[in-house]
């Protein structure tokens, strides 16, 4: 870098281009390959492919946290590198502006209890002791955890640290979320809590790209969807419903699988998805628990949110 500090604030700039990237965590093997894609502004994104495709590694990227070995990642205009992370101004802006909710809870939650997780950010950003109490507590009521402040991550469930986790990245109001499979540990209500929340966020214009198995999760939250091969490329890249009708390309990215179904004598064959929530392609039997959990709501029967205990 120059003597001059460049601080990410193209206004009129997508949040993230990349062109042509490449990674490798080991020579010679790649985790993605080939990789254009251009994320604009309050974009819902969900990144969908099989086990090991790509998908973190993607994330991360977007975080600044790993690196094209080759191509370029440009974020709010300007490149993203180590170099570039190493400009104060520049990290303290992007730190600001993104934050990502890592797969596995327990790797982003170190504090001695559930409150220092919210306020960890907050008072990383140099915001006031009466702000960081706010920002904690604001958050702790939008994510259902009031209750849960005073505990030890370790000793939450799985689907307490995965809320404790979000609750975590949105005291800092970051305009870009990045979330790693977020419906994973979440019974049916709260996924169904979290896609409103989802929804919130689309209101407030905050990108957002999640990475996920889930495809009925992936169709309801996102506006667009790119999907991940077993070849660590993108194979494809649209709207739900374009991306989701293509039953051949699903089965051979190994997000669907042929899946046969007995009836007394007669044994017929249909796409089947895999995922906590719904199959968005079958139409023969499987119901998603979140469009039950949906019904349930609009009929009255379940209530809007998850409860702390
Ligand atoms: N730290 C690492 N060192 C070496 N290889 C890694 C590392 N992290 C991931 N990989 C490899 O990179 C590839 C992509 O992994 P990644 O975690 O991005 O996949 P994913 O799509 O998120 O998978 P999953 O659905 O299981 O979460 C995999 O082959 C994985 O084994
Ligand atoms: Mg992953």
């Amino acid at each position: 870098m120059g003597a001059a500090p460049q601080t990410p604030a193209a206004p009129a700039a997508p949040d993230f281009e990349l062109t042509a990237v490449r990674h490798e965590y080991r020579a010679g093997g790649a985790s993605l390959t080939g990789i254009d894609l251009t994320i604009r502004s309050g974009e819902h994104v969900a990144v969908v492919g099989a086990n090991g495709t790509g998908k973190s590694t993607l994330l991360k990227m977007l975080d600044g946290l790993v690196f094209p070995s080759a191509g370029e990642i440009r974020a709010f205009g300007l490149p993203l590198t180590e170099d570039a992370l190493e400009e104060p101004a520049y990290r303290r802006d992007f730190r600001a502006r993104v934050g990502y909710v890592f797969q596995e809870a327990d790797v982003q939650l170190f504090c001695s209890d559930a409150f220092d997780e919210l306020a960890f950010g907050p008072i990383q950003l140099g915001l006031s002791e009466d702000e960081v109490r706010r920002r904690v507590r604001e958050a702790a009521e939008e994510l259902h955890i009031e209750k849960l402040l005073d505990r030890p991550p370790y000793t939450l469930s799985g689907g307490e640290k995965k809320r404790v986790a979000i609750a975590s990245i949105i005291t800092m109001r970051p305009r870009v979320l990045l979330l790693d499979e977020p419906t994973s540990a979440l019974d049916p209500r709260s996924q169904v809590w979290l896609l409103d929340l989802l929804a919130d966020w689309r209101r407030e214009g905050r990108t957002v790209v999640m990475a996920t198995h889930d495809l009925s999760a992936a169709a309801e939250a996102a506006d667009r969807i790119v999907v991940l091969s077993e070849e660590h490329t993108l194979v494809a890249d649209g709207t739900p419903e374009e991306v989701l009708t293509q039953r051949e390309l699903l089965l051979a990215v190994n997000l669907i699988h042929e899946h046969t179904h007995r009836h007394a004598s007669t044994a017929h064959r249909h796409a089947h998805a895999h995922g906590a929530g719904a199959d968005p392609l079958a139409t023969h039997g499987h119901t998603s628990a979140i469009a039950e959990v949906q019904q349930q709501r609009a009929s009255g029967g379940v209530p809007a949110a998850p409860t702390s205990p």
